[in-house]
């Protein structure tokens, strides 16, 4: 049996003052048990390796003084064993044979003492003293360091969980705040028809661009989540314009443009990224490249980057799917009209890159179909 080291027994054994006694002569052995019994030890004699392999299975001990010359096994296997199976113990070895051979071999394999036979009795309870001290430093030693590593693995584990809820806390509030954001966005266009569909659309179509253009990842994040709002201001454009199939008159185009503003003056004034984000794509995703847009007549650089994605992105969603006033064209065919208007309506640069992307495009409008649109595509087909 082995005796394994769980924390209360640890303290129990820190405490044990039991000694074995291990020699084939029985004088010998009685002698030495008077000897450390008259010292306030245990003692539990053990006439030879057998005999004390059984000893050692019933209970535990402190120390164990052995003989090494004995019939049958030797003293030395034993001692082997027992540092082996029993590594809280205290081995002292006990031997006629002054040899420093077999010294030198005993402290190797880790015994603490090592006795020669005849002994005298302060000598015996010096080495006793000494080698139950030490064992009792090397056990607290032990004890204090699988204690601190038990900490340190307490601590890192409610460290992770304590991560990982933040992560998932994280995630759960990013995907809401993306989902309102979403929502709002829908209830703003609802009314002119648009739909879910075109809002995931164009977010990713303005988070494919922002990527191929080279922005920093969680840049061209915030411009795929604070895009969906680039028409909130359509909130404060009257039903006879906004609904109006026809072409505007000047006036009617006036109220319409006013969206931009609308949708900046709500968005604007924040201190969140993502809302500073927004507010600057409402307010320049109507700009054109060449200074021809609207409200502010912009032009070139002077339109912030997301505006400009924004407005590419825009354009080629309200093409490729049908609104109120046209159908829905096909990929080539919006591709085709749109690089009509590079350099003049669209930022060059930016309209190549779209463009240079067609198989990602049509993963987008693949994942997110219209299906009026869709619809539509077929018939013509
Ligand atoms: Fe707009």
């Amino acid at each position: 049996m082995m005796f394994t080291l769980d924390r209360p027994s640890q303290q129990s054994l820190l405490e044990l003052k039991r000694i074995l006694i291990v020699d084939d002569e029985e004088a010998i052995r009685r002698l030495l048990g008077y000897m450390l019994q008259a010292q306030g030890y245990e003692t539990v004699l053990a006439s030879d390796a057998r005999d004390a392999r059984a000893k050692l299975a019933e209970q535990p001990f402190a120390l164990i003084l052995c003989d090494v010359n004995m019939p049958g096994e030797s003293g030395m296997d034993l001692v082997r064993d027992i540092l082996q199976q029993y590594p809280h113990a205290a081995v002292i070895m006990v031997t006629g044979l002054d040899s420093s051979v077999l010294a030198h071999a005993a402290l190797e394999i880790g015994v603490f003492g090592y006795i020669v036979k005849p002994f005298e009795s302060n000598k015996v309870m010096i080495d006793v003293a000494n080698a139950l001290r030490r064992r009792k430093l090397e056990l607290e030693n032990r004890l204090h360091r699988e204690n601190l590593e038990d900490v340190v693995k307490t601590r890192t584990l409610a460290l992770q969980q304590a991560l990982e809820w933040l992560e998932r806390s994280e995630k759960e509030l990013r995907l809401s705040r993306e989902e309102t954001i979403q929502r709002l966005a829908i209830a703003a266009e609802y009314r002119d028809g648009a739909t879910a569909q075109h809002i995931q659309r164009m977010s990713h179509y303005c988070e494919l661009l922002a990527r191929k253009y080279g922005l920093p990842p969680e840049r061209c994040d915030l411009i795929r989540t604070a895009s969906p709002m680039h028409d909130i201001g359509k909130i404060g454009t009257p039903d006879h314009v906004l609904l109006k199939p026809g072409k505007f008159t000047p006036e009617e185009f006036d109220v319409i443009s006013q969206h931009a503003e609308i949708g900046y003056r709500i968005l604007s004034g924040s201190d969140a990224e993502i809302l500073k984000v927004a507010a600057s794509i409402a307010w320049t995703h109507h700009e054109r490249w060449d200074g021809n847009g609207y409200p502010r007549k912009l032009k070139g650089e002077e339109i912030p980057i997301e505006g400009r994605i924004a407005s590419i992105a825009d354009a080629f969603d309200a093409l490729t799917t049908q609104r109120v006033y046209k159908p829905a064209f096909t990929l080539d065919y919006a591709v085709e009209l749109m690089t009509k208007h590079r350099g003049t309506h669209f930022d060059p640069e930016l309209l190549d890159i779209f463009f240079a992307s067609r198989d990602e495009i049509q993963r987008i409008y693949d994942q997110y179909g219209d299906p009026l649109s869709d619809q539509i595509h077929a018939d013509a087909a």
